[in-house]
């Protein structure tokens, strides 16, 4: 609707106003001198910035507008960026700890509640969701994304960028949305961040592709390109990816931008001069240049593409289909009729980090929680007697909203032990200890503060710290030991090769235990850990990720049973770093394990030193409660592709406390064109069961659950037997047989 529009601006402008269209630098508050670029008001003046990302404060973005709308030639508005991934001020679990919900639409409402928050902040566009599918806990981005399952990571991306745009671009109250990193970010060999991807188009297709195109399938307005080279091409410069399989296969009409310098990394990559990697970029479909603007690159639009042109590398057409891009999605955002609309100081006090948002935060850090392990039903606590926190991540407050939580207020989050004094402080005699640091490794402690949110170091000696721990806890009736990750342990650029807790952290929890007091493991991580030897020496360990600003109160609220834990794993849990990748819909080989126990069996695919099986598997998670399965019913034995069949069980709350369970659906193709996985998420059902109670779960199976990519890379569901497995977590061996028919 808007192509006239664009159109006629188009026919006005000049080629350095075109280009500025496609300039997003990074940058502070510019009005007050900070900036990564260098004159940058200058160059909002002249028409040469198209957007603008991580600025904050609504006063002062609308200030920059103004330069932009009153200043420049054309008058054309700003696009606003910015990383809201997990919330804005009030601050969600980080993604991989929201994924455990398994709750669409508490998804849905995180999204759009951060949309309300960050649009009356004069932000209009977020570079979210990440759906990269990952296998591998190596790598510190796999904190940010929904875990290994595509199909589940599709219905995540939906309902994320519902949140987000929800049926109007142009209100504001929605940000546009940008999924990332497309593609295949997440497969980096060996999970070391930025590393080569290489990877067969039929398991991309299959296995990694789905979210992504299920967030176009949504309507997502822009799609960030990533850093990785897929066959050989750098994302960013890629064709087939971001034209021909993004738009022309998938039909996404919106504009893409690249990462952070990610056409600048191009000449490290080894993709030519300035003038080749820029028009690579820009002909492979490549609309906006993220932190490109700055002197010391010049591998960027900015500062290539006119040559580039005049050496006839590239078009005028090409310049302009970009161009044409953004100008319709500030269209789309409503910028052209009200610049401003974005900037409510008014709004934004009124409705940034109110108390009901809070609220919901608090309740989604408690339903991302997954209780791994719950021997002798430790946990619940009882809200009386004394509890012993220890743990360098007890009153680490700033730690608590995790990786990639920019725009969050770190001095509002609280901590587990403010959490427990607010909520059980009257009742129950809490005593604190930190008992040690964060690691024995100072280096690698450092490493891990890029955002400064670190655990300050103590200034005591370790053993001074264990041994003030060791005589607070005999003190107690419980050991609550706050221990794990720190928030910057995970994330960007924060691959690790050990997957365990820190030695230090695990020797202080050994110690704990050896006091003989029961021992509730409260774990933080942004990542699977290997936690082989405290799942055998812990008798309950609550895994809570980072679960945002409320941290404190979700715990709580968790260890004393005022909400019932009900998540459940979106990335397997290895036993060993050597395992990994792990993930649950592997191939089943020509040499599969004949037992299931794990025994070792000669020229099997398994290993000398190690089961195959995961400690803890996709899908897996503890409750209060018990949860008891009927058989799988189905209503008959076979389909067409023109019918469906009805997939039922019932669900029996056995245990003694209401509950949630989320019930799975894995499907497995026995026999197909192409190797297929052993088994394949294709459906789920979070329900609420009464203690006592028995609900009947049913799914409706179609031709279109069948279906997968075959070698032509086809679309086809191929006639012959299928098992249909429903349970409570991907080890289920519940199941049932049926035909698809000719
Ligand atoms: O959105 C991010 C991306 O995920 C990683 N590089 C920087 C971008 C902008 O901050």
């Amino acid at each position: 609707p808007y192509q006239e529009k664009v159109d006629s601006i188009i026919g006005l402008m000049t080629l350095d106003e075109k280009i500025g269209q496609l300039n997003l630098p990074a940058t502070g508050p510019i009005t007050t001198g900070a900036s990564k670029s260098t004159d940058v008001v200058k160059k909002i003046e002249d028409g040469k910035i198209g957007g603008l990302f991580n600025i904050k404060d609504p006063k002062n973005i609308y200030e920059v507008q103004k330069i932009a709308v009153e200043k420049s030639r054309l008058g054309i508005p700003l696009i606003f960026g910015m990383d809201v991934i997990h919330g804005f001020k009030t601050t969600f679990p980080i993604p991989l700890g929201l994924s455990a919900s398994w709750d669409m639409e508490m998804i849905e409402k995180t999204a759009q509640i951060a949309a309300n928050e960050a649009s009356a902040n004069g932000i209009n566009w977020t570079f979210s969701p990440m759906v990269d599918i990952s296998r591998d806990p190596r790598w510190g981005r796999i904190s940010e994304g929904n875990g290994e399952d595509p199909y589940l990571g599709g219905e995540i991306a939906r309902a994320m960028v519902r949140g987000y745009q929800q049926d109007d671009l142009s209100a504001n109250n929605t940000l546009m949305s940008c999924v990332k990193h497309f593609a295949l970010y997440g497969a980096a060999e060996a999970g070391r961040d930025y590393n080569t991807v290489d990877m067969s188009r039929i398991r991309m297709y299959n296995e990694y592709m789905l979210p992504y195109k299920a967030a176009v399938e949504e309507g997502v307005g822009s799609v960030m390109a990533s850093f990785n080279e897929i066959d050989g091409v750098p994302a960013t410069g890629n064709k087939w990816l971001l034209t021909d399989l993004l738009r022309d296969d998938w039909g996404f009409n919106g504009f893409v931008v690249s990462d952070y310098t990610g056409i600048y990394e191009m000449r490290a990559h080894g993709m030519g001069d300035e003038y080749d990697v820029t028009s690579l970029a820009l002909k492979a479909g490549l609309d906006m240049d993220m932190a490109g603007d700055s002197p010391n690159i010049k591998a960027s639009y900015t500062y290539a593409l006119k040559d580039a042109l005049d050496q006839g590398k590239i078009s005028m057409s090409d310049i302009d289909k970009a161009v044409a891009r953004i100008l319709t999605a500030k269209y789309q955002l409503g910028l052209f009729d009200d610049p401003y609309k974005y900037c409510s100081e008014e709004r934004a006090k009124k409705e940034t980090l109110t108390q009901e948002n809070r609220d919901y935060a608090r309740l989604v850090g408690a339903e991302s929680t997954v209780l791994l392990k719950n021997d002798n039903q430790v946990l619940p606590l009882k809200k009386s007697g004394t509890v012993a926190v220890i743990g360098p991540l007890a009153k680490a407050a700033n730690n608590m909203p995790g990786t990639w939580s920019v725009s969050s207020d770190h001095s509002k989050a609280i901590s587990v032990w403010d959490g427990l004094q607010q909520t059980v402080g009257n009742d129950v005699n809490l005593l604190y200890a930190k008992g040690s640091n964060l690691d024995y490794d100072l280096e690698l402690e450092k490493r891990a503060t890029m955002f400064g949110k670190d655990i300050p170091r103590d200034g005591r000696t370790d053993k001074q710290m264990l041994d003030e721990a060791l005589a607070i806890a005999k003190k107690a009736d419980v050991v609550v030991a706050t221990i794990g990750e720190s928030a910057e342990f995970s994330g960007e650029s924060s691959s690790r090769t050990d997957l365990g807790i820190p030695q230090v952290q695990k020797d202080l929890l050994q110690a704990l235990l050896k006091t003989g007091k029961p021992v509730v493991l409260v774990l933080f991580t942004g990542r699977p850990l290997t936690l082989v030897e405290e799942n055998e020496t812990v008798p309950a360990i609550l895994n809570v990720w980072f679960p945002g600003s409320e941290a404190g109160l979700s715990i709580s609220d968790v260890l004393f049973g005022d909400v019932n834990p009900s998540g459940k794993l979106t990335a397997t849990f290895p036993r060993n770093v050597g395992q990994v990748p792990l993930f649950y819909n592997h191939k089943n080989t020509g040499r599969p394990l004949g037992n299931r126990e794990g025994k070792f069996e000669k020229f099997k695919t398994n290993y000398l030193d190690v089961r195959n099986e995961p400690l803890y598997p996709f899908g897996y998670g503890l409750s209060y409660t018990t949860f008891d399965y009927s058989d799988v019913k189905l209503d008959k034995t076979s389909m067409t592709d023109s019918d469906t069949i009805n997939v039922s069980v019932d669900v029996t709350n056995s245990g003694d406390y209401d509950g949630k369970e989320v019930v799975q659906l894995y499907i497995r193709d026995l026999v197909g064109t192409v190797t297929r996985p052993v088994k394949e998420l294709k459906g789920f059902q979070k329900v609420f069961i009464k203690k006592g109670e028995t609900k009947t779960v049913s799914f409706t199976i179609s031709v279109e659950d069948l279906k997968f990519y075959n070698s032509n890379l086809d679309f086809i569901a191929e006639p012959g037997t299928f098992h249909v497995f429903v349970g409570t977590n991907s080890n289920t061996e519940r199941m049932k047989e049926f035909e698809l028919k000719k």
